[in-house]
């Protein structure tokens, strides 16, 4: 069975490891610096602070920021638990919203509808895809942009994802685009923002006591992220070229999230849409018989809503979304010739 999902370690991957091994320093030190400075390069200024994951990144950026008991913060419903972890953690009060059918991103008009009172907004990049961050903010929001499952993702105006929200959240575990098992990050124009951030990060050493917490990464985990974001533009080509070739044979009447092919894209997640919840699961089993295992992205009980016991009709897109998605093997241990295998059942699927 070719598997849904493969962690792709490069024998450089593993030098990188055993070097930060062998250097007698493994928490948090010169690799997790390093990973912060890639970060603040790559968004040409600004400061990052690696954390334990992305759901910390989440809940850090929310208290940096300034949410308190009485915030509201809308997010889609269409994600994944997270999101809402985060926000309870934070103590504040979660507003879910419905997505967008196209690139099953938060809706801009539905926050104003749904979560009118919100002045926070997780915006997730789903799968890669590049959510309407703009609209949001110009309804006087603060943003965080989470970029987790699109890291090194380039927008359709030519700005990195997380460049244009209050700042951006990522996360590094084993099945996202690089990892370090595990591992987040924030990343912030706004340096001060992530000073505050940074002093909750670590407790130890503290001349006046408030309290804090352990949200540490390590180097070991840092060195693994840093070996993998140097071949960033080589993941992305290859997953976009993979992308294409399912595009190719795509049966008619199914079809994707929209902006798969756009220069810049990280594609994440090939995630086909089917008319229906019974043509999704036979499109499942007719991959697994020819060897290809599939999951369902997100299914309708992992729905936000569903979570939080509110009227499923409020939420038509994300229900839809959950009950017709398929997601394939888009991953860089797939050869050539799983590609090929993976297109050619695709190819002869009859819906
Ligand atoms: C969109 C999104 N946000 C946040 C998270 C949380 O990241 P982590 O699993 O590193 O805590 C995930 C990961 O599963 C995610 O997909």
């Amino acid at each position: 069975m070719i598997p849904h999902n493969r962690t792709f370690i490069s024998a450089d991957d593993q030098v990188a490891v055993h070097a930060v091994l062998a250097s007698g320093w493994i928490a948090q030190g010169p690799a997790v610096t390093a990973l912060e400075m890639r970060f603040v390069q790559h968004y040409s200024g600004g400061a990052a602070c690696a954390v334990s994951n992305g759901t910390t990144s989440l809940f850090l950026a929310l208290k940096g920021l300034g949410a308190k008991s009485g915030t509201e913060v809308a997010l889609p419903s269409y994600a994944c638990s997270a999101l809402l972890n985060a926000v309870y953690m934070a103590g504040a009060t979660p507003k879910v919203v419905d997505v967008l059918p196209n690139n099953f991103c938060l809706n801009p008009d539905a926050i104003e509808t749904q979560a009118p009172n919100a002045g926070f907004v997780f915006a997730v990049h789903t799968y890669g895809a590049t959510a309407d961050i703009t609209t949001i903010k110009s309804q006087d929001r603060v943003v965080i942009e989470d970029c987790c499952q699109a890291q090194g993702g380039v927008g359709v105006t030519n700005v990195p994802l997380g460049a244009i929200g209050d700042a951006a959240v990522f996360s590094f575990y084993a099945t996202k685009v690089v990892t370090g098992g595990q591992g987040g990050l924030i990343w912030s124009g706004d340096s001060l923002l992530v000073e505050k951030i940074r002093d909750y990060r670590q407790f130890d050493c503290r001349e006046t006591y408030e309290p804090r917490f352990n949200f540490q990464m390590t180097d070991i985990q840092a060195a693994l992220v840093n070996s993998q974001m140097q071949r960033l533009e080589a993941i992305r080509e290859r997953r976009a070229y993979i992308a294409n070739k399912y595009l190719a044979v795509m049966p008619s009447g199914l079809s994707t999230q929209a902006g798969l092919l756009e220069t810049g894209r990280m594609v994440h997640r090939f995630v086909v849409v089917t008319p229906d919840r019974v043509i999704r699961n036979a499109l499942r089993t007719h991959l697994a018989a020819a060897g290809v295992e599939c999951i369902v992205p997100l299914d309708q009980f992992e729905l936000l809503h569903r979570y939080l016991k509110l009227d499923p009709n409020d939420f038509p897109i994300s229900e839809r979304l959950a009950n017709t998605t398929l997601s394939l093997p888009i991953h860089l241990c797939l050869s050539d010739d799983d590609v090929s295998l993976i297109s050619d059942a695709l190819y002869r699927f009859q819906p």
